[in-house]
């Protein structure tokens, strides 16, 4: 097996079942047109999340790394027009692309970008909680922190969803001396071991190389001493 046969089935399933439209096809070519990293959720990933939110009829999410807004647009696209999406971005550039991308896909009234480094704009966020859906798809070494984020502005029945817990299996490297492993295995060590979370982790293999998904259920939320 090879990434040319995993990218093969990406386009497959995109082809036959995700067909995104024109917007979404756009926004990964302006992210590119503007030097952004390929670093967006694939499509028939994209539209996974967008799926879920939909199950669980979310009416609220917290988006943690905004990048051009290519999972931020398939998020919103879930939400009833009632529904709002905030999206945490360190990065003025990417928040400006992204502020274009979701102008031009029809949901910026829903979708409020906030610029800064995510620690920084989640306090302020305690009087809009509790949010539905958290996607945590930022530094990965500050995991642990936007897990503790996620409880504090949950709700039972809150639902969070972390990108990237793979990285091509450098996961299980508990030595490793990267920081964002290390912040990776530790968010999945507290939330194995928090009682207010249910949660499990899926691989995923396409044409964003080997990696996966994080997703828990918040069963209850901590008393707030
Ligand atoms: N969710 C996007 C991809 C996000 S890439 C998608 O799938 O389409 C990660 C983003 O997180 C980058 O744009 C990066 O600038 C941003 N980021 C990194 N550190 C951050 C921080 N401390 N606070 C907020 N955003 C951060
Ligand atoms: C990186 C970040 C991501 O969110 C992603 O999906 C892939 C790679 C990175 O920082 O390398
Ligand atoms: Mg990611």
């Amino acid at each position: 097996m090879n990434e040319k046969e995993w990218q093969a089935v990406d386009d497959y399933f995109a082809g036959t079942l995700v067909r995104q439209d024109a917007q979404l096809q756009q926004t990964l070519d302006r992210n590119q047109q503007a030097g952004l990293p390929a670093i967006d959720v694939a499509p028939n990933q994209g539209k996974m999340l967008h799926l879920l939110a939909r199950m669980m009829q979310a009416k609220t999410i917290l988006e943690i790394g905004t990048l051009g807004g290519y999972s931020t647009i398939w998020l919103a696209r879930a939400l009833p027009e009632t529904g709002r999406l905030i999206t945490l971005e360190f990065d003025e550039k990417h928040a400006a692309v992204a502020r274009e991308n979701i102008a031009r896909a029809g949901v910026a009234d829903k979708v409020e970008i906030r610029v800064g480094p995510a620690l920084e704009s989640l306090p302020a966020l305690q009087s809009l909680a509790p949010f539905d859906l958290f996607f945590i798809d930022a530094d990965k070494r500050n995991n642990p922190h936007y897990l503790r984020w996620a409880l504090k502005l949950a709700r039972p029945g809150s639902v969070i969803i972390a990108d990237n817990v793979v990285r091509s299996g450098r996961i299980t490297n508990a030595g490793s001396g990267d920081a964002n492993i290390q912040g990776l295995r530790q968010f999945l060590r507290l939330a194995g071991e928090d009682p207010c979370l249910s949660a499990t982790a899926v691989q995923t293999l396409g044409g964003k190389g080997w990696d996966g998904f994080f997703l828990a259920i918040v069963e209850s939320v901590p008393t707030q001493i």
